[in-house]
């Protein structure tokens, strides 16, 4: 079961320029800073309402998000529903036929259990379910 929208990943080149707009222009509050070198990313994460505004920064140009600005250039990346239970969730979404990048859930930051699926499955946009870590 999808349950709220978590957040929208938004990919950048430069996360400080990006946290200029969103965190002191727009006024949102940053909650929460990463590193995830096994995902290629410096993240960021900011409160909007009860969702989020994920900032992707590439650790380099052949990660997963450096390809993406190489392709398409910088902007809204995926979009993440909260989920309670992503396994179980995984699992009847491949079933009813759509096609996953993850078979496994993975970590994703704060803890959180994440998993991606592709987007030539859902039209065209990257999805990704995400079961917060306790407590968040
Ligand atoms: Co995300």
């Amino acid at each position: 079961m999808l349950e709220v929208i978590d957040h929208v990943g938004v990919a950048v080149e430069d996360i400080e320029a990006a946290l200029a707009l969103y965190r002191d222009t727009f006024g949102m509050p940053l909650i929460h800073r990463e590193k995830v070198t096994e995902q290629g990313v410096d993240a960021a994460l900011l409160d909007v309402g009860a969702g989020h505004v994920e900032l992707l920064q590439p650790l380099g140009p052949e990660t997963a998000v450096g390809k993406f600005i190489s392709r398409r250039g910088t902007g809204l990346h995926h979009v993440a529903y909260r989920v309670g239970d992503v396994q179980q969730t995984l699992e009847r979404l491949a079933s009813a036929g759509l096609r996953l990048i993850d078979e496994q859930p993975r970590i994703g930051i704060r803890g959180s259990r994440v998993a991606f699926l592709h987007p030539t499955s859902t039209g065209g946009v990257l999805t990704e379910l995400v079961q917060p870590a306790n407590g968040h």
